[in-house]
């Protein structure tokens, strides 16, 4: 018959309408590796604290490595009768180890259990996505190599404002990419904690050390409280943020490259392999991956939002509610598993048209600021000479003629201190070399800033395991 956990104190089996709501093996399947390193760990403090002899430890560590070989081979998979992970694993223990099977349960319950193997499953696979970050942010600054010197239009309000280098552009969104490796890693510190050992919720009447358990596991300590290490899923909601968070930095760098590949800008050509044709139309080509990475942040977003909501009225500790913590971060893991490596391929093999972006850079008079500080420096106001600008700017645009082909005499109607000479600030490279201070857009310390966000990168690579 079915190896329901829980069937002593029930005269008949369940409906078959609990059953189907209550099933989660078709989803939790994918925590067997962890559950089976914890049972590993927890029948070791069995045996330490006498629960199980020298033979039985034996016999129950071949039969977990037995089962895993088996799980891994898809030789043993969960059926419709397991309940969950832990019902079908147990099976699968009876299956090879009869009664003697049955000892593992001792001291630890599905609620522990769950909690652990979350935090063991999200742990491994925050180091996964990290990698997966840095090969992104690998190509943004091999692309930003490229492009330490090229000018392009800086924006504000989508309107041109001044002048940047392609590179420093392109770095920015590194920047943000970088901060969410620092929340990954934050959060790790912070989830490297093992519930197992509360048991249900009250911990275990039996002699079990959850330290030396929680240190097998790789986790840097044992949960202070067994009711909040069942009850607890920040870890869950926190992990989500920052899944949701980098997934908008992703949608913010996927709508850029739309519209950096619209014919209106022409900035930047997709390489064939990551881009995408009409079945109608046989000139298209699409920006297809970086649209799903700006439409797949809707779906991180929500993780988060649904994970609270879930949590919001739960009463302490455990509740069944806290089954539907998994789907979630699941998907976040897929989404972001999938969204990262298409984006990385993207952008290093995207081509910069490098001439469109400098046709485009001084276009909308965006060297008028170069004139209002030429004029500060000659000890105009900002305020006049902003106004001076603007009328400059004015009297361009009803000649639709940019600010260098303005006559002498259309200069000296501005203002007596707009002299000729002003037309020495009036170029996309001199604005751009004139930007020496730390963390501005001029080549100097952009390729300062190169530099040091290649050391930073190197620095990530052991934690994320190169994996
Ligand atoms: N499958 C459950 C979960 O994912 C764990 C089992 C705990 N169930 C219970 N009835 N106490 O949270």
């Amino acid at each position: 018959g079915p190896t329901r956990l829980w069937g002593g104190r029930f005269a008949g089996g369940p409906a078959e309408a609990l059953a189907r709501l209550s099933v989660s093996v078709q989803f939790d399947w994918r925590l067997a590796p962890y559950d089976l390193a914890a049972s590993r760990a927890h029948a070791r403090v069995l045996a330490r604290a006498g629960l199980l002899d020298a033979e039985e430890l034996g016999q129950m560590l071949a039969a977990l490595d037995d089962l895993e070989s088996a799980c891994a081979a898809g030789e043993f998979r969960p059926t419709v009768e397991d309940e969950d992970v832990h019902t079908a694993l147990e099976r699968g223990l009876l299956e090879r180890l009869g009664t003697l099977g049955g000892k593992l349960r001792a001291g630890r319950s599905r609620n522990d259990q769950v909690a652990t193997d979350l935090r063991l499953y999200l742990r491994d696979h925050a180091r996964g996505v990290a990698a997966r970050i840095v090969e992104l942010a690998d190509a943004l600054v091999d692309q930003a190599g490229r492009h330490i010197d090229t000018p392009a239009p800086g924006f504000t309000h989508m309107q041109p404002a001044q002048p940047v280098t392609f590179g420093h552009h392109l770095l920015a969104h590194v920047q943000a990419l970088l901060r969410d490796l620092d929340r990954l890693r934050d959060w790790d510190r912070r989830a490297a904690v093992s519930p197992l050992g509360s048991g249900a919720l009250a911990g275990s009447s039996l002699p079990l050390d959850p330290v030396v358990v929680a240190h097998e596991l790789g986790f840097d300590a044992a949960v202070a409280n067994s009711i909040d290490g069942v009850a607890d899923r920040d870890f869950v909601a926190e992990f989500l943020f920052v899944a949701a968070l980098t997934g908008v930095h992703l949608s913010r760098i996927g709508e850029e490259v739309v519209l950096w590949t619209t014919p209106s800008f022409g900035w930047v050509e997709l390489d064939d392999a990551f881009a995408t044709g009409s079945s109608i139309m046989p000139q298209k080509k699409n920006p297809d991956i970086a649209e799903l990475a700006r439409g797949k942040s809707g779906r991180l977003i929500g993780h988060v939002a649904g994970v609270l909501a879930m949590l919001k009225g739960l009463a302490l500790a455990y509740d069944r509610d806290l089954q539907e913590d998994k789907e979630p971060v699941f998907d976040a893991v897929d989404t972001l598993e999938l969204v990262l490596p298409a984006l990385a391929g993207m952008i290093s093999t995207m081509t910069v048209r490098v001439d469109r972006l400098a046709e485009a850079a001084p276009r909308g008079y965006t060297l008028a600021t170069e004139v209002a500080d030429w004029l500060v420096q000659r000890g105009v106001p900002f305020r006049e000479a902003h106004e001076i600008t603007g009328k400059l700017v004015m009297i361009c645009a009803a000649r639709e003629c940019p600010l260098e082909d303005v006559s002498d005499e259309d200069l000296a109607a501005c203002s007596p201190h707009l002299t000729p000479d002003v037309r020495e600030v009036l170029s996309v490279r001199g604005a751009l070399a004139a930007r020496t201070t730390p963390g501005s857009t001029g080549p100097g310390p952009v390729s300062e800033q190169f530099a040091a966000v290649q050391d930073r990168l190197d620095g990530w690579r052991e934690w994320v395991g190169e994996s």
